[in-house]
């Protein structure tokens, strides 16, 4: 099957010689031959996967390298986020010199956040950097991590402390691989996606109150929607700021109550960055219009869509026991790499649609918010 501009959208991240394409559509796992073949390296290519992803889509990348002669190798890892350490990075690395990787070798990075991050921080230190392609296979993945070169392990002081802008080669979105994503993972990055929306684009929000559920139950002309509009947000974004001297930091929107969240719960907990992002966004909207930034009726139509589709709203509904005392949570924000010169920065809202950033609240307004969710 040959997959074309009517069933596959294609995006460019404009980066001068770091410019790379992204695809996006059904079916391109198994037609990877035809997706991938004007971008591997002259050496072997490194499949680095882990053990849930490589049972539904490792056999249909190594069939399609097979089509193209492309010599190739399979590492596969343990699944979940303790596999993004210092450990699994030394030994991976050590065993793609032992394979024969080479400067014209290419790294696929193919599953969730947690194998893009860490095979992208392999291919930017082997070798001083050896070509690598993302092929995102959670919507959160799909939506965010895949597209923009943050690349990282986590260090024993906290998440993504060590790590590289480095962009890929090439990102591959098959947006059929949704279909076998637990349905908790699909919200968590539901919730990513409704983020483009609250940051930049009010017009599509409003789509994603109307679309959301079919987002979420699996239409695909939906998730194709869906998933190119996220895309072509980050992109634009990523294009215009790529080490995040000013606006990539409106991605970050939610995220320093959420990462405040994480720390708190634990990171073996089990709560899932994007269930964390969904009451973040929730707390830094409300946050926004105690300052009187943004109207209540904009943070009841967000808090309505995202019980609508099933997402956390306030701490009680996150599926993990944590004590979440207030204080102990604004620590945990006075600890964030976002903080400067003491200050917390925050990304706020100024309506639907539109962010700004501000290091400006009141400690005791940020300890109101976390009291009252
Ligand atoms: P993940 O990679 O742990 O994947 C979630 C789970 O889904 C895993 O158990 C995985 O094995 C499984 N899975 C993946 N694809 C599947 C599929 N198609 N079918 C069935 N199971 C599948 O988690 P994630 O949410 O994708 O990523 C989280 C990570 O991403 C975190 O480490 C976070 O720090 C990072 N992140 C990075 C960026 C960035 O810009 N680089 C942005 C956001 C998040
Ligand atoms: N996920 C935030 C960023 O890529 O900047």
């Amino acid at each position: 099957m040959t997959l074309t501009a009517a069933t596959v959208d294609t995006l460019r991240v404009d980066l001068g010689g770091r410019s790379y394409d992204i695809h996006i559509g059904p079916g391109l796992i198994a037609n990877a031959d035809q997706w991938l073949s004007d971008c591997l390296g002259v050496g072997a290519a490194f499949i680095i996967t882990d053990d849930n992803v490589a049972g539904h889509y490792l056999a249909p990348i190594e069939a399609a390298l097979d089509r193209l002669g492309q010599r190739h190798h399979a590492i596969v890892l343990p699944a979940g986020e303790a596999t993004k350490s210092f450990e699994t990075w030394r030994d991976v690395s050590e065993q793609l010199l032992a394979l024969g990787a080479e400067r014209g070798s290419t790294i696929i990075a193919l599953g969730g956040g947690v194998i893009g991050d860490l095979a992208g921080f392999i291919a930017a230190t082997l070798l001083r950097g050896v070509d690598f392609v993302q092929i995102p296979t959670t919507l959160l993945a799909q939506v965010d991590s895949s597209v923009g070169g943050k690349t990282a392990i986590n260090s024993a002081h906290g998440k993504n402390l060590i790590g590289a802008f480095f962009q890929p080669k090439r990102v591959l979105i098959d947006i059929a691989v949704l279909d076998s994503l637990p349905r908790r993972e699909l919200l968590a990055g539901y919730a990513e996606t409704v983020k483009y929306g609250l940051i930049g684009d009010a017009a599509f929000f409003d789509w994603l109150e109307r679309n959301g559920s079919d987002v979420i139950a699996g239409d695909q002309g939906a998730r194709r929607y869906a998933i190119t509009t996220s895309c072509a947000a980050k992109a634009a974004t990523v294009r215009a700021d790529e080490r995040e001297h000013g606006q990539r930091a409106l991605l970050n929107f939610g995220h320093t109550f959420a990462h405040a969240l994480e720390a708190e719960a634990g990171y073996d907990s089990g709560l899932l960055h994007g269930e964390a992002v969904a009451v973040g966004m929730i707390m830094a909207l409300a946050l926004s219009r105690d300052a009187g930034l943004c109207n209540g009726q904009d943070v009841a139509r967000v808090r309505r869509h995202f019980a609508a589709v099933g997402l956390p709203v306030t701490l009680a509904d996150l599926p993990v026991a944590a004590d979440w005392d207030p204080q102990r949570l604004y620590g945990h924000m006075q600890n964030d790499k976002k903080v400067a010169a003491g200050k917390i920065n925050f990304i706020a809202a100024t309506a639907i649609g539109a962010a700004v950033i501000s290091n400006q609240f009141q400690s005791e307004q940020v300890l109101q918010v976390l009291s009252e969710h």
